[in-house]
């Protein structure tokens, strides 16, 4: 087990009180596993630039990471995709009730906040860090991607407005888990922001990969719910499979080669995730 998978197992969020199953329920999608591809991204950049605030920065990378499954646990309930399966787990409000699934939704969400704000960092670098998992995951990211997401089922989008879907339900987070890296690291602007640009392009790859493995996995396979997006305007969807590939590949190839733009460092940091994920579309699920 990686280190901040044995974090997060020896980091249970716990609350007091005579609920019965509140903080089971408040885990179990997190401890339920996931790739935990944004909480690497971060940690990648800091492991890379300065070892010695890796301790620090577990705990923002638990911040993001219990945001994200936060945007899932939602995800899934009955009024969004309504999807059974989650992580290889049953979903929350089906173990539980959609009123417990929504509220530990709601508490990951203020918790992550809470977290960053007691990392041990200085009091500036605490507060970009909240403002850029503000930003992405919240109105101007995230929320107006699902909410986009739900409202137009059943009506299709121009494809550019489904990039437009993909970067704000996806991508911006993704993004973001970048910069939060380069924030706590300290890099300058102009790396700080080829960084999120790069972010904002691997978000939508991981998106439209996502797209497909709904086409072409099953549910046991991806461990969620999949052939799920009947009513979305996912890319599958809009262009067909086939294009999807193409898309994918074509994208893959671009970050690919604004990847060798980055300084050698960061090209150091992050060539193993990029090893991973740049073409999963290629392999099965991951
Ligand atoms: C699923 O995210 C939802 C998307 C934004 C595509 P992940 O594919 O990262 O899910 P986990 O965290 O590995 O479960
Ligand atoms: C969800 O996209 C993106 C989020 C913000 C959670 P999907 O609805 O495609 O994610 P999955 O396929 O259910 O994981
Ligand atoms: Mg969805
Ligand atoms: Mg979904
Ligand atoms: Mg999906």
């Amino acid at each position: 087990m990686d280190r901040f998978e044995r974090y997060i197992q020896d980091n249970p969020l716990h609350i007091e009180s005579f609920h019965p199953t509140f903080n089971t329920a408040l885990n179990e999608m997190v401890l339920a596993g996931g790739k935990r591809f944004r909480p690497q991204l971060l940690l990648s950049i800091v492991h890379e630039y300065a070892p010695l605030l890796e301790d620090s920065a577990m705990r923002v990378a638990y911040a993001l990471e219990i945001f994200h499954t936060y945007s899932l646990v939602h995800d899934d309930l009955p009024s969004m995709d309504d999807a059974a399966l989650r992580r290889g787990h049953p979903t929350l409000h089906t173990t539980f009730d959609e009123v417990t699934a929504t509220l530990v939704g709601d508490a990951l969400n203020t918790e992550a906040f809470g977290l960053i704000a007691g990392a041990a960092f200085a009091d500036g670098v605490k507060v970009e860090l909240i403002q850029s998992l503000a930003k992405n995951g919240g109105i101007d990211g995230m929320i107006i991607g699902q909410a986009i997401d739900c409202y137009f089922e059943n009506t299709p989008l121009e494809l550019e407005q489904v990039k437009f879907l993909h970067i704000h339900k996806t991508a911006k987070l993704i993004a973001a888990s970048l910069q939060m890296g380069a924030i706590i690291v300290g890099l300058e602007q102009t790396q700080q922001q080829k960084l999120y640009d790069l972010g904002i392009d691997l978000g939508l790859l991981f998106q439209i990969q996502d797209d497909i493995i709904d086409e072409t996995c099953s549910s046991e396979e991806a461990g969620k719910t999949t052939q799920n997006d009947g009513d979305k305007n996912s890319f599958v969807n809009i262009v067909g499979l086939e294009r999807t590939y193409e898309e994918a590949d074509t994208l893959a190839g671009a970050i690919e080669q604004n990847f060798k733009e980055l300084d050698e460092k960061l090209q150091s940091a992050l060539q193993p995730l990029m090893q991973k994920y740049l073409y999963r579309h290629k392999g099965k699920v991951q």
